[in-house]
C-alpha cells in the first residue's frame, strides 16, 4: 500500500486535520495519520501497536508496546495450512478500526498462522477515503494497511465502485463529471483492489446506481483502466455475491469477464463473496464447476468475504451443518487451483455483520462471541488438511 501511504503521509500535513483527538478518538498507532493527542481532561493511552486511543482522565495503561507480542501459534493455524498443505497464497480475515482497541481480539487477528490476508471492512470504502470531492483521507485504512504489513499479512484493498457507502456528494454533482470523480477516485487510491464491487442484480441485469445511470456499462472499463495505470502491478478484481454457483448472475459476470478480455480491459480475477446460508451450501462440486469456467478465461478466483449464517438461536445441529458447510466451501477452493485463498467476512461473531443486516440471524463466523472456535473452524482445518 506504498501509494496509500504516502498519500497519508502528506495528508497529515495538510491543514483540515484536526489537531487533537476527541474522547475515545484514536490518537496513535502504526500508520495513523490523524492527531497524537487529546483533547484536555483525557489521555492518549496505548492499547496495542495499532491502537491507542483518548481515554477519559489520566492514563492507566503504559504509554509504550508491551515487551512480549503474543507468540505465533505452531504450524496448526489455518494460514499455515493453507500455504503448506492446500498451496494457496493466503487464509485471511476481514477487520475493521473500531475492533483494534480489543486486545483479545488483536491477538488472534495478528497471527500469521491464522491469518495471512486481511480485507478492511468499511474503511478504503468510498465515503471513507473520499468523503468530500477531491478531499482524500487514508487514516483509517493506513491503520488497516500498517496492522497487515506489520504481520506480514496480504492486503486486499475493497472496493472502489459501489453502489453502497458512497459519499452524498457523487450523487449531486453534474452528470457529466461523475466520469471524472470515479477516475480521479480510483486513480489517487488503488493499490491491490476489489475494483468494481457488486455490479449485477440477482437476475443478471446491471444494477442501477450513479455510476451506471451516469456512464453505462462503461463505468467498469473506466475503473479498471484506471486503476491499471495508477498500479500496473495491483490485481484488479471484480467482487459479487450470488455468483459461487451456477446461475443468471454467474452468467453474466462470465460474459462481463469476457467482454472485457476481447476489449484488451484489464481483468485479473473475481470475487466469490460467499455470503452463504447454513444447510443452503451446495457440495463442493456445484463450487468447483462454476469456478473453473471463470478459471478457464485466464484469471484467478478468490473466496473475498466467506460467512455462512443461522436463524439463532443456534443448536448443536445447526452448529455441526455450518461445519459441514464451511468444509465444502473450503475444499472448493483447495480444488481449484486458480482460487488463490479464503477470506471469512471477520473471523469471529463478536464483530460479524450478520445480527445486525440480516435480522434474527448470525453466528455467521467460524470462531464465537468469546473468540473461541466453533465447529465451523474444525470444518475448515478438515478442508485444508486432507
Ligand atoms: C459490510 C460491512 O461488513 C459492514 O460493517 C457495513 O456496515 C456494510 O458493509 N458485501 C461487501 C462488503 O462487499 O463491503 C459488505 O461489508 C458486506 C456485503
Amino acid at each position: 500500500m506504498a501509494k496509500f501511504s504516502a498519500l497519508a503521509s502528506i495528508l497529515s500535513l495538510l491543514p483540515f486535520v484536526v489537531a487533537q483527538s476527541q474522547e475515545w478518538g484514536q490518537c496513535g498507532g502504526e500508520g495513523w495519520a490523524g492527531p497524537t493527542t487529546c483533547v484536555a481532561g483525557t489521555t492518549c493511552t496505548f492499547m496495542n501497536d495499532f491502537y491507542s486511543q483518548c481515554l477519559p482522565g489520566a492514563a492507566t495503561t503504559t504509554t509504550t508496546p508491551p515487551s512480549t507480542p503474543t507468540a505465533p501459534a505452531s504450524g496448526s493455524g489455518l494460514n499455515t495450512l493453507a500455504k503448506a498443505n492446500a498451496g494457496k497464497l493466503y487464509f485471511g480475515s476481514a477487520t475493521d478500526n473500531p475492533e483494534l482497541p480489543d486486545t483479545a481480539y488483536v491477538a488472534i487477528l495478528q497471527n500469521n498462522a491464522q491469518f495471512g490476508q486481511i480485507t478492511p471492512g468499511n474503511s478504503m470504502k468510498w465515503d471513507a477515503t473520499e468523503p468530500s470531492n477531491g478531499v482524500f483521507d487514508f487514516s483509517g485504512g493506513d491503520v488497516i494497511a500498517s496492522f497487515a504489513k506489520a504481520n506480514g499479512q496480504i492486503l486486499r484493498g475493497h472496493n472502489l465502485a459501489w453502489y453502497n457507502q458512497l459519499p452524498a456528494w457523487i450523487n449531486t454533482i453534474p452528470t457529466t463529471e461523475v466520469g471524472a470523480a470515479l477516475t480521479t477516485h480510483v486513480t489517487t487510491v488503488v493499490d491491490a483492489w476489489d475494483v468494481i464491487n457488486e455490479p449485477f442484480n440477482d437476475d443478471g441485469t446491471w444494477r442501477e446506481y450513479v455510476f451506471f445511470n451516469s456512464l453505462g456499462s462503461n463505468y467498469v472499463s473506466m475503473a479498471l483502466t484506471a486503476a491499471r495505470a495508477a498500479d500496473p502491478a495491483a490485481k484488479l478484481y471484480i467482487n459479487d455475491y450470488n455468483i459461487e454457483t451456477a446461475g443468471a448472475k454467474a452468467t453474466a459476470m462470465l460474459n462481463l469477464v469476457k467482454e472485457l478480455q476481447a476489449a484488451n480491459i484489464p481483468i485479473d480475477g473475481i470475487g466469490m463473496e460467499s455470503h452463504l446460508i447454513v444447510g443452503e451450501v451446495p457440495a463442493a462440486s456445484s463450487f468447483i464447476s462454476n469456478w473453473e469456467q471463470f478459471t478457464a478465461l485466464g484469471i484467478e478466483i478468490a473466496v473475498t468475504e466467506l460467512d455462512i449464517r443461522m436463524t439463532l438461536p443456534a443448536t448443536t445441529a445447526l452448529l455441526a451443518q455450518q461445519q459441514t458447510d464451511y468444509n465444502s466451501v473450503v475444499s472448493a477452493c483447495k480444488a481449484v487451483a486458480k482460487c488463490v485463498g479464503v477470506t471469512i467476512w471477520d473471523y469471529t461473531d463478536k464483530y460479524s455483520w450478520v445480527p445486525s443486516t440480516f435480522s434474527g440471524q448470525g453466528e455467521a463466523c467460524p470462531w464465537d462471541l468469546n473468540l473461541v472456535e466453533k465447529p465451523a473452524y474444525n470444518g475448515i482445518v478438515a478442508a485444508l488438511t486432507t
